[in-house]
């Protein structure tokens, strides 16, 4: 039987560094506030020169010295993201271009937060389907483009930053299950109001923002990341001592530490990078990932359960052993 397994991980933050200090300029608020109510210190936040694509890049470069592959062994790019370059081409064809990828299927998902679940749990698929050798996948996010810089409920959560991840066929396990859902009668509660078919010719740059409907969100969010890490355990018959790392989407430390508590697990079994990244949506759980084997505390050989929730509501879950 083939599984999937990570070959190699990196990850890469824009160089500009917002701390609360820096926030604490521009709107009503305070740096003892934010950290109270999301743990989050400071985040890393795109220059204007910078693009999504670039961001994928440079994680990716890492990814791939990391697995020892070159541009030319990369027959699928799949890409997680909810602020791309361009509405077309999709962001994962830039990426291929900008590192000189040969000709191979290139897709971005758009499930907001979930994105990089998404995007892996993709590739998972086209790797065990046997149509896929070296899968590139990546969550990546400007998402402080959208961001209304006077609107303290939101401007104060989110940063940008891309975490890549090379999967490639084995007859190890790594990847062991993956589930993921999505319940759109929550779209009210995080969305954010411009498309191509709404209202993209009335709005002007800087006209529109994130809408959040944040205690909402928070006591959704809780919920789901405990039943879906409950879900992912049960479907493989493990309990969580079995689990050696949880790695959850880093949206607030106190989603984090309710849902963690709700399923009994740890935090010192938890990868946190919320304080220093902030909210980066679908690059969230990739750089968490990075982050952690980087450090040394997760090594090969070690089970990992990656979870995310989002806007729409998506949400999703990979466990797997590294
Ligand atoms: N500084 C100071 N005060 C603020 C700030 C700020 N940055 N933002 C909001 N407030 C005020 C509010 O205006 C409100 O004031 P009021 O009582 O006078 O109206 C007060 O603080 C309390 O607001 P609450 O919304 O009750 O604060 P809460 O403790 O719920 O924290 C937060 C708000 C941090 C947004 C929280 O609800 C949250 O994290 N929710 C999850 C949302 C999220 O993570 N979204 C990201 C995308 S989804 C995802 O990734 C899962």
């Amino acid at each position: 039987m083939t599984f999937s397994r990570i070959g190699g991980t990196g990850r890469y933050l824009p160089e500009r560094v917002l701390t609360n200090a820096d926030r604490e300029k521009i709107v009503d608020t305070t740096d003892e506030w934010i950290r109270t109510r999301t743990g989050i210190e400071e985040r890393h936040v795109a220059t204007d020169d910078e693009q999504t694509s670039d961001l994928c890049v440079n994680a990716a470069k890492i990814a791939m010295a990391d697995a020892g592959v070159d541009p030319q062994d990369i027959d699928l790019i799949v890409i997680g993201t909810t602020s791309p370059d361009l509405l077309f081409p999709n962001v994962a064809t830039i990426v291929q271009h900008k590192m000189g990828i040969p000709a191979c299927a290139a897709f971005s998902l758009e499930t907001a937060c979930s994105g990089f679940i998404y995007a892996i749990s993709t590739a998972d698929k086209f790797i065990r389907a046997g149509d896929t050798k070296c899968a590139l996948v990546i969550g990546a996010e400007i998402i402080t483009r959208l961001i209304d810089w006077e609107d303290r409920n939101t401007c104060v959560l989110f940063g940008d930053g891309a975490g890549a991840v090379i999967l490639q066929p084995s007859e190890e396990q790594g990847i062991m299950s993956t589930h993921l859902g999505a319940d759109g009668q929550y779209k009210d509660l995080l969305y954010y109001p411009v498309g191509v078919s709404n209202n993209l010719a009335a709005a002007g740059v800087g006209d529109s923002r994130i809408m959040m409907a944040g205690n909402e969100v928070f006591k959704v969010a809780v919920k789901t990341l405990a039943s879906i890490a409950q879900t992912a355990l049960d479907a493989n018959n493990m309990t969580l001592d079995d689990v050696d790392w949880l790695i959850p989407h880093q949206a607030n430390l106190r989603i984090i530490q309710a849902a963690a508590k709700r399923i009994g697990m740890p935090m010192e079994k938890v990868i946190q990078t919320v304080q220093m990244h902030g909210n980066t949506s679908a690059a969230s759980v990739p750089l968490a990932l990075d982050v952690g084997i980087r450090d040394g505390r997760i090594k090969r050989g070690q089970t990992l359960l990656l979870e995310a929730f989002g806007g729409g509501f998506t949400w999703g879950s990979v466990l797997l052993r590294y």
